[in-house]
């Protein structure tokens, strides 16, 4: 089948599309290169350099490719950044995603998956976070996320549209030949191992007096080719329904027990200093991944932080400036 990626040149977006490769899919990657890396994008595709805030060059893309379904991945990821820069967020996520679906139903494509995120819930109502709890996002990214979730509700309804919105909670590790470049790097397995590779001084803890054990944030890290996996069954799945999932591994890790391991996986001693909270950070968020387990069958093959960690210290190790270009 051929799939467009958007946002393949990016983290997630490539290896999900060298993953559809493997599995047998064509892939077009479409992306600006603005955030990801030209050299991220799998040989075996197609790529295509444009950009979804231009309606001419996505019209031309859907007239020129009979694409099959269409897997959403490009985005502004920064949630800080979005507190400090909301029009361009709202711009370039919201406004971007309808002109990717307006492109899309014109040509007939009828299957469509999102990455969506678990910012969309904001502040957590219970522990383990389900699928029909509020969703009030606390920073402009979660809503341009959930702008584009309620966009593609309404699209089913109006277009006939099948579509699946997976809510990521952390994304991490890597595969041998793909791994976490983002630049700047606000996301903690990556700045642990960028102290370890000798890159940072120290690494910076933002809140130790949140009302959890150690005291420091507790997140659910999701190894990307269990995401991938995932994202391989949502694309199924679409011939019998549509779907919102979150994709998590159900357990949480503190940001304390994520540096003990670092240390564990790559020897360093990973030093640390203390900073004050950060405005907008939940203090504990962990899915529950029961949903997309029951009813695709999702199942993790790479659920413990050891191995998530190994898998990226190893790809860091390897590519210790990240992608070439
Ligand atoms: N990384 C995570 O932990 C995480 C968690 C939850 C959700 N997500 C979502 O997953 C998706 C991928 O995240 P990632 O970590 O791979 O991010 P990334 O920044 O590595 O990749 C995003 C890609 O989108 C491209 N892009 C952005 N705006 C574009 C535009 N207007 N037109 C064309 N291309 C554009 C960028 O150049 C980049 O290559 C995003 O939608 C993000 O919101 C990620």
């Amino acid at each position: 089948m051929n799939i467009l990626v958007t946002g393949g040149a990016g983290y997630i977006g490539s290896i999900v599309a060298q993953e559809l490769i493997q599995a047998g899919h064509e892939v077009l990657v479409f992306d600006s290169l603005l955030r990801g890396h030209r050299a991220a994008v799998p040989k075996e595709a197609t790529f295509v350099r444009g950009d979804l805030l231009d309606q001419e060059a996505l019209a031309k893309l859907f007239e020129e490719h009979d694409f099959f379904a269409v897997m959403h991945f490009a985005a502004l990821i920064e949630s800080g950044e979005s507190m400090e820069k909301p029009a361009l967020y709202l711009r370039n996520n919201a406004l971007g995603s309808l002109n990717l679906l307006e492109a899309a139903v014109t040509q007939g494509v009828a299957r469509f998956v999102l990455s969506s995120t678990a910012d969309v819930y904001g502040i957590p109502v219970r522990e383990r976070i389900l699928e029909n709890d509020p969703l009030q996002p606390i920073n402009p990214y979660g809503e341009s996320k959930l702008l584009v979730e309620r966009m593609l509700a309404w699209f089913e309804r109006i277009h006939g549209l099948r579509y699946a919105a997976l809510r990521y909670f952390n994304a991490a590790g890597a595969t041998p030949q793909r791994g976490e470049d983002h630049r700047p790097e606000s996301h903690l397995i990556p700045r642990v191992l960028q102290v370890a590779l000798g890159q940072r001084d120290h690494l910076e803890i933002y809140g130790t007096d949140y009302p959890t054990p150690d005291g420091t944030c507790i997140r659910d890290y999701i190894h990307v080719l269990d995401l991938a996996q995932a994202h391989i069954l949502a694309l199924g799945a679409l011939e019998e329904r549509s779907g919102i999932y979150n994709l998590g591994n159900g357990h949480g890790y503190s940001v304390k027990e994520v540096i003990e391991t670092a240390r564990r996986v790559t020897g360093h001693p990973i030093p640390t200093v203390e900073r004050p909270r950060r405005p907008g950070d939940a203090p504990i968020k962990i899915a529950s991944a029961e949903k997309i387990e029951r009813e695709l069958g999702w199942q993790p093959r790479y659920p413990h932080l050891e191995s998530i960690l190994e898998s990226a210290w190893r790809w860091h190790q390897a590519n210790p400036q990240g992608y070439p270009e």
